[in-house]
Protein backbone atom coordinates (compact mmCIF):
# COMPACT_ATOMS: atom_id res chain seq x y z
CA UNK A 1 0.00 0.00 0.00
CA UNK A 2 1.20 3.14 -0.74
CA UNK A 3 1.39 5.44 1.75
CA UNK A 4 -0.40 9.40 1.04
CA UNK A 5 2.23 12.40 2.00
CA UNK A 6 0.61 14.98 3.41
CA UNK A 7 1.87 18.68 2.83
CA UNK A 8 0.72 22.08 4.02
CA UNK A 9 0.78 24.75 1.76
CA UNK A 10 0.98 28.60 2.74
CA UNK A 11 0.87 30.20 -0.46
CA UNK A 12 1.33 33.60 1.64
CA UNK A 13 1.42 37.15 -0.15
CA UNK A 14 2.00 39.14 -3.19
CA UNK A 15 3.39 36.55 -5.55
CA UNK A 16 3.32 33.85 -3.32
CA UNK A 17 0.02 33.46 -4.86
CA UNK A 18 0.56 33.58 -8.22
CA UNK A 19 3.80 31.18 -8.23
CA UNK A 20 2.16 28.61 -5.57
CA UNK A 21 -0.66 27.50 -7.65
CA UNK A 22 1.56 27.42 -10.95
CA UNK A 23 4.41 25.31 -9.05
CA UNK A 24 1.61 23.21 -7.03
CA UNK A 25 -0.16 22.46 -11.19
CA UNK A 26 3.64 20.73 -12.02
CA UNK A 27 3.45 18.99 -8.92
CA UNK A 28 0.58 17.67 -9.32
CA UNK A 29 1.11 16.77 -12.90
CA UNK A 30 3.03 14.33 -11.61
CA UNK A 31 0.42 12.38 -9.97
CA UNK A 32 2.41 11.27 -7.15
CA UNK A 33 0.53 9.68 -3.49
CA UNK A 34 0.38 13.65 -2.03
CA UNK A 35 -2.20 15.49 -0.65
CA UNK A 36 -1.85 18.96 -0.28
CA UNK A 37 -3.64 21.27 2.00
CA UNK A 38 -3.76 24.89 2.11
CA UNK A 39 -3.97 27.11 4.90
CA UNK A 40 -4.84 31.05 4.31
CA UNK A 41 -1.57 32.75 6.43
CA UNK A 42 -0.90 35.91 5.06
CA UNK A 43 -1.63 39.47 4.92
CA UNK A 44 -4.75 39.38 4.07
CA UNK A 45 -5.38 36.63 6.70
CA UNK A 46 -3.97 39.06 9.65
CA UNK A 47 -5.78 42.44 8.42
CA UNK A 48 -9.02 40.13 8.53
CA UNK A 49 -8.37 38.70 11.77
CA UNK A 50 -5.57 40.11 13.62
CA UNK A 51 -4.35 36.29 13.44
CA UNK A 52 -0.41 35.79 11.80
CA UNK A 53 -1.35 31.64 12.70
CA UNK A 54 -3.78 30.43 14.34
CA UNK A 55 -3.85 29.09 18.06
CA UNK A 56 -3.69 25.66 16.85
CA UNK A 57 -1.48 26.07 13.87
CA UNK A 58 1.58 24.79 14.86
CA UNK A 59 0.21 21.47 16.20
CA UNK A 60 -2.14 21.03 12.91
CA UNK A 61 0.95 21.08 11.02
CA UNK A 62 2.88 19.21 12.99
CA UNK A 63 0.75 16.49 11.24
CA UNK A 64 2.59 17.48 7.86
CA UNK A 65 5.34 15.75 6.41
CA UNK A 66 6.49 19.39 4.67
CA UNK A 67 5.61 22.22 4.39
CA UNK A 68 5.34 24.45 1.20
CA UNK A 69 5.63 28.17 1.31
CA UNK A 70 5.27 31.04 -1.23
CA UNK A 71 6.20 34.46 0.04
CA UNK A 72 5.21 36.57 3.19
CA UNK A 73 5.72 40.19 3.10
CA UNK A 74 2.57 43.07 2.60
CA UNK A 75 3.02 46.39 2.27
CA UNK A 76 0.12 47.54 4.11
CA UNK A 77 1.44 45.69 7.44
CA UNK A 78 4.71 46.92 9.34
CA UNK A 79 7.47 45.02 8.43
CA UNK A 80 8.24 42.07 10.83
CA UNK A 81 4.79 41.02 12.25
CA UNK A 82 4.31 38.53 8.89
CA UNK A 83 8.03 37.57 8.37
CA UNK A 84 8.40 36.96 12.06
CA UNK A 85 4.81 35.95 13.29
CA UNK A 86 4.55 33.00 10.68
CA UNK A 87 7.76 32.49 8.73
CA UNK A 88 10.49 32.82 11.33
CA UNK A 89 8.00 31.33 14.18
CA UNK A 90 7.65 28.14 11.85
CA UNK A 91 11.50 28.19 11.14
CA UNK A 92 12.16 28.32 14.44
CA UNK A 93 9.07 26.45 16.09
CA UNK A 94 10.17 23.66 14.03
CA UNK A 95 13.99 23.57 14.64
CA UNK A 96 14.58 24.29 10.87
CA UNK A 97 17.82 24.59 11.83
CA UNK A 98 19.18 24.16 8.17
CA UNK A 99 18.99 26.52 5.24
CA UNK A 100 20.05 24.93 2.23
CA UNK A 101 20.29 26.91 -0.51
CA UNK A 102 21.80 25.83 -4.05
CA UNK A 103 23.10 28.44 -6.52
CA UNK A 104 24.04 26.51 -9.97
CA UNK A 105 24.42 28.19 -12.82
CA UNK A 106 22.63 26.30 -16.16
CA UNK A 107 23.59 28.59 -18.61
CA UNK A 108 26.36 31.38 -19.43
CA UNK A 109 23.79 33.46 -20.71
CA UNK A 110 22.75 34.23 -17.29
CA UNK A 111 25.36 35.28 -15.32
CA UNK A 112 25.92 39.35 -14.87
CA UNK A 113 29.54 38.47 -14.63
CA UNK A 114 31.78 39.49 -17.19
CA UNK A 115 35.02 37.83 -18.22
CA UNK A 116 34.65 34.71 -16.17
CA UNK A 117 37.42 32.24 -15.14
CA UNK A 118 36.25 28.90 -16.86
CA UNK A 119 34.80 26.59 -14.20
CA UNK A 120 31.07 26.08 -13.30
CA UNK A 121 29.62 28.16 -10.66
CA UNK A 122 27.76 25.47 -8.40
CA UNK A 123 28.06 26.36 -4.97
CA UNK A 124 25.36 25.79 -1.84
CA UNK A 125 25.24 27.38 1.14
CA UNK A 126 24.28 26.38 4.28
CA UNK A 127 23.04 28.83 6.33
CA UNK A 128 22.43 28.08 10.21
CA UNK A 129 18.83 28.77 10.31
CA UNK A 130 17.40 28.75 14.04
CA UNK A 131 19.69 31.35 15.75
CA UNK A 132 22.30 34.22 15.81
CA UNK A 133 20.59 37.90 15.08
CA UNK A 134 17.24 35.93 14.21
CA UNK A 135 16.30 35.05 17.87
CA UNK A 136 14.07 38.12 18.26
CA UNK A 137 15.76 38.80 21.68
CA UNK A 138 16.92 42.31 22.58
CA UNK A 139 14.45 45.36 23.20
CA UNK A 140 14.53 48.80 23.66
CA UNK A 141 15.37 51.39 26.59
CA UNK A 142 14.13 54.96 26.95
CA UNK A 143 11.90 54.33 23.90
CA UNK A 144 11.19 57.23 21.55
CA UNK A 145 13.34 59.77 23.58
CA UNK A 146 17.20 61.01 22.41
CA UNK A 147 18.56 58.36 25.14
CA UNK A 148 16.81 55.43 23.36
CA UNK A 149 18.63 52.11 23.18
CA UNK A 150 18.06 49.44 20.79
CA UNK A 151 19.64 46.13 21.49
CA UNK A 152 19.05 43.01 19.03
CA UNK A 153 21.46 40.47 20.47
CA UNK A 154 22.95 37.19 18.34
CA UNK A 155 22.90 34.02 19.81
CA UNK A 156 25.31 31.44 19.14
CA UNK A 157 24.88 28.18 21.12
CA UNK A 158 27.63 25.82 20.90
CA UNK A 159 24.84 23.20 20.12
CA UNK A 160 23.35 25.74 17.66
CA UNK A 161 26.85 25.77 15.81
CA UNK A 162 28.02 22.29 15.81
CA UNK A 163 25.08 20.77 13.94
CA UNK A 164 25.12 23.24 11.12
CA UNK A 165 29.06 23.05 10.91
CA UNK A 166 28.16 18.54 11.20
CA UNK A 167 25.38 19.32 8.75
CA UNK A 168 27.93 21.22 6.02
CA UNK A 169 30.58 18.74 6.54
CA UNK A 170 28.16 15.82 6.38
CA UNK A 171 26.27 17.52 3.07
CA UNK A 172 30.10 17.44 1.56
CA UNK A 173 30.92 14.56 1.89
CA UNK A 174 26.95 13.23 0.70
CA UNK A 175 27.01 14.72 -2.57
CA UNK A 176 31.10 14.45 -3.80
CA UNK A 177 31.59 17.92 -2.94
CA UNK A 178 35.42 18.77 -2.28
CA UNK A 179 35.52 21.77 -0.03
CA UNK A 180 33.56 23.93 2.81
CA UNK A 181 34.43 27.10 3.65
CA UNK A 182 33.49 28.87 6.67
CA UNK A 183 32.57 32.13 6.22
CA UNK A 184 32.10 34.56 9.53
CA UNK A 185 33.69 37.90 10.91
CA UNK A 186 35.78 36.43 13.61
CA UNK A 187 38.14 39.04 13.00
CA UNK A 188 35.81 41.41 14.52
CA UNK A 189 32.87 39.27 16.06
CA UNK A 190 35.53 37.70 18.59
CA UNK A 191 33.26 36.08 21.05
CA UNK A 192 30.64 34.74 18.74
CA UNK A 193 32.69 33.51 16.15
CA UNK A 194 35.88 32.62 18.38
CA UNK A 195 33.03 29.38 18.84
CA UNK A 196 32.58 29.11 15.24
CA UNK A 197 36.08 28.67 14.73
CA UNK A 198 36.79 25.71 17.21
CA UNK A 199 34.05 23.96 16.39
CA UNK A 200 34.90 24.67 12.58
CA UNK A 201 38.08 22.97 12.82
CA UNK A 202 37.50 20.31 15.61
CA UNK A 203 34.69 19.15 13.32
CA UNK A 204 37.05 19.68 10.31
CA UNK A 205 39.61 16.83 11.51
CA UNK A 206 36.94 14.21 11.14
CA UNK A 207 36.10 14.87 7.42
CA UNK A 208 40.26 14.92 6.30
CA UNK A 209 38.78 14.36 2.51
CA UNK A 210 37.08 17.46 2.26
CA UNK A 211 39.27 20.70 2.06
CA UNK A 212 38.95 23.17 4.81
CA UNK A 213 38.72 27.16 3.95
CA UNK A 214 38.25 30.15 6.40
CA UNK A 215 36.98 33.36 4.66
CA UNK A 216 35.72 36.80 6.06
CA UNK A 217 32.31 37.84 5.00
CA UNK A 218 33.47 40.73 3.27
CA UNK A 219 35.77 38.90 1.70
CA UNK A 220 33.34 36.22 0.50
CA UNK A 221 31.12 39.21 -0.56
CA UNK A 222 33.79 40.09 -3.02
CA UNK A 223 35.34 36.64 -4.39
CA UNK A 224 31.43 35.40 -4.93
CA UNK A 225 31.83 38.40 -7.42
CA UNK A 226 35.16 37.87 -8.75
CA UNK A 227 35.88 34.10 -8.63
CA UNK A 228 32.48 32.32 -7.34
CA UNK A 229 33.58 28.88 -9.24
CA UNK A 230 36.12 28.61 -6.48
CA UNK A 231 33.70 28.08 -3.83
CA UNK A 232 31.62 24.64 -3.20
CA UNK A 233 30.14 24.16 -0.05
CA UNK A 234 29.83 27.25 2.21
CA UNK A 235 28.70 27.33 6.21
CA UNK A 236 27.67 30.78 7.65
CA UNK A 237 25.67 32.33 10.52
CA UNK A 238 21.73 33.22 9.76
CA UNK A 239 21.82 37.06 8.58
CA UNK A 240 25.08 36.33 6.31
CA UNK A 241 23.83 33.88 4.78
CA UNK A 242 20.46 35.95 4.21
CA UNK A 243 22.45 38.53 2.15
CA UNK A 244 25.03 36.13 0.50
CA UNK A 245 22.53 33.98 -0.95
CA UNK A 246 20.54 37.09 -2.57
CA UNK A 247 23.35 37.68 -4.30
CA UNK A 248 24.73 34.24 -5.67
CA UNK A 249 20.82 33.96 -6.69
CA UNK A 250 21.87 37.13 -8.98
CA UNK A 251 25.08 35.41 -10.22
CA UNK A 252 22.95 32.63 -11.59
CA UNK A 253 20.06 34.30 -13.28
CA UNK A 254 17.95 35.82 -11.08
CA UNK A 255 15.99 35.77 -7.23
CA UNK A 256 13.39 34.00 -9.71
CA UNK A 257 15.60 30.93 -10.10
CA UNK A 258 16.59 30.52 -6.12
CA UNK A 259 15.08 28.16 -4.02
CA UNK A 260 15.51 27.09 -0.87
CA UNK A 261 14.54 24.31 1.85
CA UNK A 262 14.49 25.07 5.90
CA UNK A 263 15.62 21.87 6.90
CA UNK A 264 14.88 20.12 10.20
CA UNK A 265 16.88 16.70 9.61
CA UNK A 266 14.85 14.74 12.56
CA UNK A 267 11.33 17.03 11.88
CA UNK A 268 9.22 18.62 10.12
CA UNK A 269 11.32 20.59 6.67
CA UNK A 270 10.08 23.52 4.89
CA UNK A 271 10.90 24.60 1.28
CA UNK A 272 10.16 27.94 -0.51
CA UNK A 273 12.16 30.37 -2.60
CA UNK A 274 14.74 32.25 -1.48
CA UNK A 275 12.56 35.42 -2.98
CA UNK A 276 9.95 37.51 -1.15
CA UNK A 277 6.61 38.15 -2.10
CA UNK A 278 8.15 41.36 -4.77
CA UNK A 279 5.06 43.47 -3.94
CA UNK A 280 6.63 45.73 -7.15
CA UNK A 281 5.35 42.87 -9.43
CA UNK A 282 2.42 41.36 -7.53
CA UNK A 283 -0.91 40.88 -9.86
CA UNK A 284 0.83 41.15 -12.88
CA UNK A 285 1.56 38.13 -13.94
CA UNK A 286 4.51 37.70 -14.73
CA UNK A 287 6.30 36.73 -11.77
CA UNK A 288 9.16 34.03 -12.20
CA UNK A 289 7.80 30.62 -11.07
CA UNK A 290 11.05 28.61 -11.66
CA UNK A 291 12.39 29.43 -7.81
CA UNK A 292 9.32 27.96 -5.95
CA UNK A 293 9.02 25.12 -8.57
CA UNK A 294 12.61 24.03 -7.88
CA UNK A 295 11.26 23.94 -4.31
CA UNK A 296 9.04 21.79 -4.90
CA UNK A 297 11.64 19.81 -6.32
CA UNK A 298 13.56 20.15 -3.57
CA UNK A 299 10.49 18.63 -0.79
CA UNK A 300 9.77 16.00 -3.91
CA UNK A 301 13.28 14.97 -3.07
CA UNK A 302 12.91 14.94 0.66
CA UNK A 303 9.80 12.87 0.29
CA UNK A 304 11.85 10.61 -1.51
CA UNK A 305 10.25 11.36 -4.78
CA UNK A 306 13.98 11.13 -6.13
CA UNK A 307 13.18 10.33 -9.86
CA UNK A 308 10.52 13.25 -10.08
CA UNK A 309 12.63 15.52 -8.43
CA UNK A 310 15.18 15.26 -10.63
CA UNK A 311 12.81 15.51 -13.85
CA UNK A 312 11.48 18.45 -12.35
CA UNK A 313 14.93 19.73 -12.31
CA UNK A 314 15.89 18.87 -16.20
CA UNK A 315 12.51 20.55 -17.10
CA UNK A 316 13.25 23.81 -15.35
CA UNK A 317 17.14 23.22 -17.01
CA UNK A 318 15.43 22.89 -20.78
CA UNK A 319 13.07 25.88 -19.98
CA UNK A 320 16.20 28.26 -18.75
CA UNK A 321 18.00 27.04 -21.86
CA UNK A 322 15.40 27.18 -24.39
CA UNK A 323 14.48 30.53 -23.46
CA UNK A 324 10.94 29.68 -21.73
CA UNK A 325 11.24 32.27 -18.91
CA UNK A 326 9.38 35.43 -17.81
CA UNK A 327 10.79 38.56 -18.27
CA UNK A 328 12.77 39.22 -15.59
CA UNK A 329 14.99 36.72 -17.43
CA UNK A 330 14.62 38.17 -20.73
CA UNK A 331 12.03 35.78 -21.68
CA UNK A 332 8.12 36.46 -22.82
CA UNK A 333 6.25 33.87 -21.29
CA UNK A 334 3.70 34.56 -18.35
CA UNK A 335 3.91 32.95 -14.92
CA UNK A 336 1.05 30.32 -15.82
CA UNK A 337 2.43 30.18 -19.45
CA UNK A 338 6.29 28.90 -17.98
CA UNK A 339 4.40 26.30 -15.70
CA UNK A 340 2.09 25.11 -19.11
CA UNK A 341 5.32 24.51 -21.02
CA UNK A 342 7.11 22.42 -18.03
CA UNK A 343 3.75 20.51 -17.22
CA UNK A 344 3.95 19.34 -21.27
CA UNK A 345 7.70 19.05 -21.18
CA UNK A 346 7.05 16.30 -18.57
CA UNK A 347 4.53 14.80 -20.06
CA UNK A 348 1.15 16.26 -18.82
CA UNK A 349 -1.67 17.89 -20.41
CA UNK A 350 -2.80 21.59 -20.99
CA UNK A 351 -4.45 23.25 -17.58
CA UNK A 352 -7.31 25.34 -16.77
CA UNK A 353 -5.23 28.03 -14.44
CA UNK A 354 -7.89 29.97 -12.08
P1 LIG B 1 11.75 40.42 -2.94
O1 LIG B 1 12.57 39.18 -2.98
O2 LIG B 1 10.30 40.23 -2.74
O3 LIG B 1 11.99 41.27 -4.27
C1 LIG B 1 13.25 41.82 -4.64
C2 LIG B 1 13.23 42.16 -6.13
O4 LIG B 1 13.30 40.95 -6.89
C3 LIG B 1 11.97 42.88 -6.58
O5 LIG B 1 12.28 43.84 -7.56
C4 LIG B 1 11.12 41.76 -7.19
O6 LIG B 1 10.24 42.18 -8.19
C5 LIG B 1 12.19 40.82 -7.76
N1 LIG B 1 11.71 39.43 -7.69
C6 LIG B 1 11.63 38.64 -6.59
N2 LIG B 1 11.11 37.46 -6.88
C7 LIG B 1 10.84 37.46 -8.20
C8 LIG B 1 10.28 36.51 -9.10
N3 LIG B 1 9.88 35.30 -8.69
N4 LIG B 1 10.14 36.87 -10.39
C9 LIG B 1 10.52 38.07 -10.83
N5 LIG B 1 11.07 39.01 -10.03
C10 LIG B 1 11.22 38.71 -8.72
O7 LIG B 1 12.36 41.33 -1.77
P2 LIG B 1 11.85 42.71 -1.12
O8 LIG B 1 11.25 43.57 -2.17
O9 LIG B 1 12.98 43.20 -0.31
O10 LIG B 1 10.70 42.24 -0.09
C11 LIG B 1 9.31 42.26 -0.39
C12 LIG B 1 8.57 41.64 0.79
O11 LIG B 1 8.86 40.23 0.89
C13 LIG B 1 8.95 42.22 2.15
O12 LIG B 1 7.77 42.29 2.91
C14 LIG B 1 9.91 41.21 2.74
O13 LIG B 1 9.95 41.23 4.13
C15 LIG B 1 9.34 39.93 2.20
N6 LIG B 1 10.29 38.81 2.06
C16 LIG B 1 9.79 37.57 2.32
C17 LIG B 1 10.57 36.45 2.12
C18 LIG B 1 10.00 35.10 2.38
O14 LIG B 1 8.81 34.96 2.58
N7 LIG B 1 10.79 34.06 2.36
C19 LIG B 1 11.86 36.61 1.59
C20 LIG B 1 12.34 37.90 1.31
C21 LIG B 1 11.53 38.99 1.53
C1 LIG C 1 14.70 34.90 3.43
C2 LIG C 1 13.99 36.16 3.91
C3 LIG C 1 13.73 36.04 5.41
C4 LIG C 1 15.08 35.92 6.11
C5 LIG C 1 12.91 37.19 6.02
C6 LIG C 1 11.66 37.50 5.25
C7 LIG C 1 12.57 36.90 7.46
O1 LIG C 1 14.73 37.29 3.60
O2 LIG C 1 14.14 33.81 3.59
O3 LIG C 1 15.79 35.03 2.86
O4 LIG C 1 15.72 36.94 6.38
O5 LIG C 1 15.47 34.80 6.38
MN1 LIG D 1 16.41 36.90 2.30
Amino acid sequence: MTTVKKVAVIPGDGIGREIIPVALGVLESLQLPIEFQVFPYGGEYYLKTGITLDEDALDTLSDFDAIFLGAVGDPRVKPGILERGILLRLRFHFDMYVNLRPAKLIDERFTPLKNRETGDINLVFIRENAEGLYCGSGGFLYKNTPREVAVQEMINTYRGVERIIRYAFEYARGHGRKSVTLCDKSNVLTYAHDLWQRVFKKMGERYPEIKKKHEYVDAVAMKLVRSPEKFDVIVTPNLFGDILTDLTAELVGGLGLAASGNINPDGLSMFEPVHGSAPDIAGKGIANPLATILAGSMLLDFLGFKKEAKEIEVAVESAVRGGHVTPDMGGRLSTQQVGQWLINFLGGDDVVWF
